[in-house]
């Protein structure tokens, strides 16, 4: 994603590049099957890409130039920066004193091991795992007492199917933004080279939730629409242009999709853990806040407790927690502070802790595929038909790999620190997926601790929320839902 960002700019300093010419040989070949999963992948060129590209158009266009990195701007004091230590002190701020800070946990190196202390009478360890994205590993985390009794509730409350076919109400958008074929190939063609290669195609349309197109798919689509003459597996822009249509996503729905083939197979359910829930949710939040050290206030006003299933065969391929944040995209969770009228929307997910609730016969790893890599580059994900991001077929291929344990936490940041004591760019590391339950079932639940990039849409919203308690505490949940699925992989 972050490629296709840097793109906007360039993208109108520079004509469209002139697609090369070429020959059309029509191959007689088509079969319905081929249809059908080129009906799929043009669902997300409409559907999904269109929103994609139209949230950096609209980056781009209220920006103007050069103002895409930070989430907020225009108070550079010229400090190196580093993480203040948090007992430093407030730090002056262009509207508002700064009262919050997020300390953040040291990794010193992998493996390193550090005593924390969670409960009474014991000291919990936590190994550094990596420290791009920082993620530690806490065993025992939760007794088995515990991990029993949060798969009980989560059954009690019942769990539904994670995945939703088709994001809907998105064309109206695509309309207004009326693209012409040529400039969705443009923000298309990440590296500019006038042809559209499997991995842009597939990178790009990877929704969460949405459809798992492999390479055989796309080619399989290239040759039942002979988009693809010559089969190396390249679109130009004429090429590109003759796959246009409309009626798909009705298609798609008619269709049905097995599970195996969507981007999440699994099913949930959220927990809340705020006053009134069951007093083991009430301490595992508590514990969580000792463990990161953050304002508990900010835990406590984060989602819910996201409890998930899988069975045999379940899988999630990776993905990232949370969306890279603009000025112009509103967090969920602080859509109540927000005033801007931007329909751009995504999760805003600081930390991620994940508790394993069992440990799994086979498979169910959790794998983070570029941990500690050296570069990171969102087109050398695929390469040579080895796609890192399927956790169906590549999870041998990652980085690092954490084995279910009942029990053990797993705590990451979805984003950078912003040198300041506050949130940053969102970590492009922190890209993780469920690998396929090979053997039995898999239980695990996520506590994700949301704070905006925005600092003063953060305390604005804590503002709103302490009123709303006061006058009307009945009524007053604010995380009872958080629109619970918003998981968003931008
Ligand atoms: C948002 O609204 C609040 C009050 O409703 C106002 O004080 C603030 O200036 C507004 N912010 C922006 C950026 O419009
Ligand atoms: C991982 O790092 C290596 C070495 O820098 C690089 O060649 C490779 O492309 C990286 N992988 C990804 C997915 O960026």
């Amino acid at each position: 994603m972050m490629e296709a960002q840097q793109s906007v700019p360039e993208e109108s300093a520079h004509p469209v590049p002139a697609p090369p010419r070429r020959e059309r040989v029509f191959l007689q070949k088509s079969s319905v099957c081929s249809r059908s999963y080129f009906m799929v992948v043009m669902v997300f060129f409409h559907v999904y890409i269109i929103n994609v590209i139209a949230l950096l158009l609209y980056v781009h266009y209220n920006n103007g130039q050069g103002e895409l990195g930070g989430a907020r701007g225009g108070e550079n004091s010229g400090r190196a920066p580093f993480d203040p230590p948090p007992h430093q002190g407030p730090e002056p701020r262009s509207r508002s004193e700064r009262l919050m800070y997020l300390p953040r946990i040291e990794g010193i190196r992998v493996g390193h091991v550090q005593k924390v202390s969670l409960v009474p009478d014991r000291l919990h360890e936590m190994r550094t795992l990596s420290l791009k994205p920082l993620l530690f590993e806490i065993p025992g985390f939760l007794s088995e007492e515990e991990c029993r009794l949060v798969v009980q509730l989560a059954q009690l409350k019942g769990l539904t199917e994670s995945q939703v076919m088709v994001p809907e109400g998105q064309e109206e958008l695509a309309e207004q933004l009326d693209l012409s074929p040529e400039e969705i190939f443009n923000l298309l063609d990440l590296n500019q080279d006038g042809q559209l290669q499997l991995q842009e195609i597939l990178t790009q349309s990877r929704v969460r939730d949405g459809i798992w197109l492999t390479p055989e798919n796309l080619r399989e689509i290239y040759t039942g629409l002979k988009a693809d003459p010559d089969g190396d597996g390249l679109l130009s822009l004429a090429e590109f242009k003759q796959l246009s249509s409309n009626a798909f996503q009705r298609f798609l729905q008619q269709r049905g999709v097995q599970s195996s083939q969507l981007v999440r197979n699994s099913r949930h359910t959220w927990l809340y853990q705020g006053e009134g829930a069951h007093h083991v949710l009430r301490e595992l939040q508590k514990r969580v806040t000792r463990l990161t050290r953050l304002p508990p206030q900010l835990v406590e006003l984060s989602e819910p407790l996201q409890v998930v299933r899988y069975e045999q065969g379940g899988h999630y391929h990776a993905h990232h927690d949370s969306g890279p944040v603009y000025p112009e995209t509103a967090c969920t969770h602080t859509r109540l502070a927000a005033n801007s009228s931007t329909p751009f929307e995504t999760s805003c997910r600081y930390i991620t802790v994940l508790f394993y609730l069992n440990s799994v016969e086979g498979g169910g790893e959790t794998t983070f595929p570029v941990a500690d890599n050296r570069t990171y580059e969102e087109m050398s994900l695929i390469q040579n038909d080895v796609d890192l991001l399927d956790t169906r077929k590549n999870c041998d291929k990652g980085n690092l790999r954490v084995t279910p344990t009942k029990g053990t936490a797993v705590l990451w940041y979805n984003y950078l620190s912003d040198g300041k004591g506050w949130v940053g760019e969102l970590d492009e590391y922190s890209l993780h997926g469920g690998c396929v339950v090979t053997r039995g079932t898999k239980w695990i639940a996520n506590n994700w601790i949301n704070v905006d990039p925005d600092y003063e849409r953060q305390v604005r919203y804590q503002q709103l929320v302490s009123q709303a308690h006061s006058t009307a505490s009945e009524r007053s949940k604010p995380n009872a839902d958080p629109h619970g699925d918003a998981h968003q992989d931008l």
